[in-house]
């Protein structure tokens, strides 16, 4: 029986006649062969058995989702690791259930399956869109030869709170470049066929506001603005589904009081206003959440409110296997909703290829090193283009002559460069620092010590990871080293496990004994560079970067990283990486970004009324989009002209210096006034990345049209407002000579 019902659903669905038809059409073939308990099947998402990458959910042990699988209530699984694993688990779905409809593989792939690049906030430092591409391809392709089709990224989240562990997943603080980051990364994870089996489904996550979290700490309260949600936070959600998105996920926060996943409003714009036909995945056990937060009395009202809200598929909350078709008999729910969310579901299988050949994707089995795979050169390339040069006083780059001491907790570290939003790697698989530099610089002349203990224990993925701020005990090693040097380099800054989800932090500072460490080391060597790695904007105190003679933020660089940092250290690359997210002075001038609004009183004034610290000024330690290279490159004033329906902006841009330079030049405009609200003092709509040769003049121009600079009001719709326009063509968002015109 079981064969005759695979055959009349999944055959005739997939025969060379109906591949003639339209998905639409094979979808409906498949769909009304379905039971209402199938159907919620194909709506349910359980984590892969074995490996966990959230808290465990309450109840439904492992025999009763494996029973839920054989039943056909299964139609998706996250987690599942190996062709092995994945052919054997397809195998039950395909040949024990009554419908043989195959499963879809999703994973976190974030930066990378095996061979990493740096982390995303990381990769966005280079504004190197073509190269952030390549990345989500390689990442694909990776992944799909470990049998997985659907990867939960792009994280498209803006945020503007560095105490956001999860500020490294996405793009950084501005609209703009997280939305051309978006639709690189959807571009690269989807390729330009969904069917290609190099590619795997993208993720537009988390819908909406997740960035948004109240003080920076994870999971909580989202409280916005209109102008905010469609102006700073839609935007890159949008470029991912005009990209082609194929999925979005739901956020675990509120948003202005009501869950995001119960969120009807949230549903609409999605799905009625931007027309998204794709699947809406909760986030994991989201639906459940929804009683803690205290929305839904219990898991059959969270159920309701999900479904009602057009949430497709329920990750491991074991709430529609439980209850949606109950509510669906009593009348509670629609069947069109169920029937709405099983079409998306199943057009995806489709569209996958899937439904034609259900293990296509274990058919290339293979595994790589990830220093030596075929992913490695861009891995490294991007953490090159990454590192973001925020202090140099001539030191760097350095030469091989010089006796050097390559000093810190970071030194010879081959687990934390990788980040820990890195579910499907192994542990200690990046090139340390000390390795790069033995490969680029060789080893004479160079004494390496850690330090004291960084960690007091292990690191994990679900668990804190612990610091030493007491154990000094080493510090004499690395004092000693710096002391008989002709440099220090001190690679320091917060492990990998310190940012991502659910590692919030209220001190941005180097954690543990570290700045004691600089200190100590500027008491006796007075060349000192640091080599910063980090997830998040870090507050380093004035008195050390002060003193330093070079700061290199390395970020947590991936798999490559070592290679990639000593390369930069030793001049065989200049940096050129830009922030895509402002380094504050201190945390009591979160949130900090380059975007905001221009206030009543904006000052300075010699009486206190105006909108200030009066403790600390209000400008940031580093703009966004602030690094230097190892060139001067200089700026001639902006010029702005309109040319009919578009403005044209140009600067003269000179590289002054003696290498080779890629200078990332930042178009930046301001809108005076505007009906729908007041409008930031800055915002940038374009970017180039420029080669420059020695000597080397370039005219950048920009053509700037009415949409770049329209607003869009709380009805979703765009508008242009002729008026007074700045334009700003410069190297970051606190620099730069304006050019004002009046558009016509
Ligand atoms: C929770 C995270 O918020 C989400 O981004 C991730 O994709 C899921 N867990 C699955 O691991």
């Amino acid at each position: 029986m079981k064969k005759v019902y695979l055959l009349s659903a999944i055959l005739v669905a997939a025969s060379a006649l109906a591949q003639k038809q339209s998905t639409a059409w094979r979808v409906d073939s498949v769909l009304e062969l379905m039971t209402l308990e199938e159907k919620v099947g194909q709506m349910n998402q359980y984590n892969g058995f074995w490996n966990a990458t959230g808290p465990a959910p309450v109840g439904g042990d492992a025999a009763t989702k494996y029973q839920h699988l054989r039943n056909g209530w299964v139609g998706s699984v996250l987690n599942v690791q190996g062709v092995e694993e994945v052919r054997a688990m397809q195998r039950v779905a395909v040949e024990e259930t009554r419908l043989g409809i195959p499963l879809i593989f999703g994973c976190d792939v974030i930066h990378g399956y095996k061979t990493l690049s740096p982390v995303p906030l990381a990769e966005a430092a280079s504004w190197d869109l073509a190269a952030i591409e390549k990345s989500a391809r390689n990442a694909a392709e990776e992944a799909t030869a470990y049998g997985l089709n659907w990867t939960f990224a792009p994280m498209v989240d803006i945020s503007r709170d560095p105490r956001w562990g999860r500020i490294m997943e996405g793009a950084g603080e501005d609209p703009f470049l997280g939305s051309r980051i978006a639709e690189a990364r959807v571009h690269g994870f989807q390729g330009s066929a969904l069917n290609d089996p190099l590619s795997m489904a993208a993720c537009a996550k988390h819908f909406a506001g997740y960035g948004f979290s109240e003080a920076g700490r994870d999971y909580n309260t989202v409280d916005v603005s209109d102008y905010t949600l469609y102006n700073v936070i839609y935007p890159p959600f949008q470029a991912a589904k005009k990209a082609g998105v194929a999925t979005f996920m739901n956020s675990f926060n509120t948003l202005n009081g009501i869950p995001a996943t119960g969120n009807q409003a949230l549903a609409s714009v999605l799905k009625e206003d931007w027309g998204f036909e794709g699947v809406l995945v909760s986030d994991w056990g989201s639906i459940g959440e929804m009683q803690a937060h205290g929305y839904a009395e219990n898991l059959t009202q969270a159920t309701q409110q999900a479904a009602t809200a057009r949430c497709d598929m329920d990750m491991e909350s074991l709430a529609y296997v439980q209850y949606l078709a109950a509510l669906v008999r009593e009348g509670e729910i629609s069947e069109s909703i169920v029937d709405d969310a099983v079409r998306r579901v199943l057009k995806l299988k489709f569209d996958l290829g899937l439904m034609d050949d259900p293990y296509r994707y274990c058919k290339r089995p293979g595994s790589w090193e990830p220093t030596t795979s075929p992913w490695s050169a861009d891995a490294q390339d991007l953490a090159e283009k990454s590192a973001v040069l925020l202090k140099n006083n001539g030191i760097l780059p350095l030469t091989k002559k010089q006796a050097i001491a390559l000093v810190g907790p970071m030194v010879q570290e081959k687990n934390s460069p990788l980040g820990n939003w890195r579910v499907s790697s192994d542990d200690n698989t990046a090139l340390s620092l000390y390795e790069g530099m033995v490969q680029v610089r060789g080893e004479k002349r160079m004494a390496v010590a850690s330090g004291p203990v960084f960690l007091k224990g292990p690191i994990s993925f679900p668990f804190e990871a612990e610091i030493n701020t007491t154990d000094t005990a080493g510090l004499h090693s690395v004092v000693d080293a710096a002391r008989n040097a002709e440099i220090a380099i001190l690679a320091l800054g917060e492990h990998g496990f310190h940012s991502g989800e659910a590692r919030s932090r209220m001190s941005l500072h180097l954690p543990g004994v570290q700045e004691h460490m600089i200190r100590e080391v500027l008491k006796v060597q007075e060349h000192v560079v640091l080599v910063l790695y980090a997830g998040r904007p870090m507050i380093l105190p004035e008195d050390i970067t002060e003193q330093v003679d070079a700061i290199l933020l390395a970020w947590q660089p991936g798999t490559m990283g070592g290679p990639a940092i000593a390369n930069l250290l030793m001049g065989k690359r200049s940096p050129s990486g830009r922030l895509p997210v402002t380094f504050p002075r201190t945390e009591g001038q979160i949130p900090l970004y380059y975007g905001a609004f221009n206030t009543g009183r904006p000052g300075p004034s010699d009486a206190v009324f105006w909108s200030h610290y009066g403790d600390g000024p209000n400008t940031p330690a580093y703009p966004f989009g602030y690094g230097l290279t190892y060139s001067t490159v200089t700026y001639a004033a902006t010029q702005a002209k309109q040319m009919g329906d578009s403005i044209a902006v140009t600067a003269l841009v000179k590289n002054e210096g003696k290498v080779a330079v890629d200078e990332v030049v930042q178009l930046y405009a301001r809108d005076h006034h505007s009906s729908v609200g007041v409008q930031p003092v800055r915002r940038l709509i374009g970017f180039q990345r420029v080669t420059l040769k020695p000597g080397e003049e370039r005219m950048v121009s920009f053509s700037v049209t009415a949409d770049l600079l329209s607003v869009t009001t709380s009805e979703g719709e765009r508008l242009f407002e002729p008026g007074t326009f700045s334009f700003w063509v410069a190297p970051h968002s606190a620099a730069g000579t304006s050019a004002s015109l009046d558009w016509k």
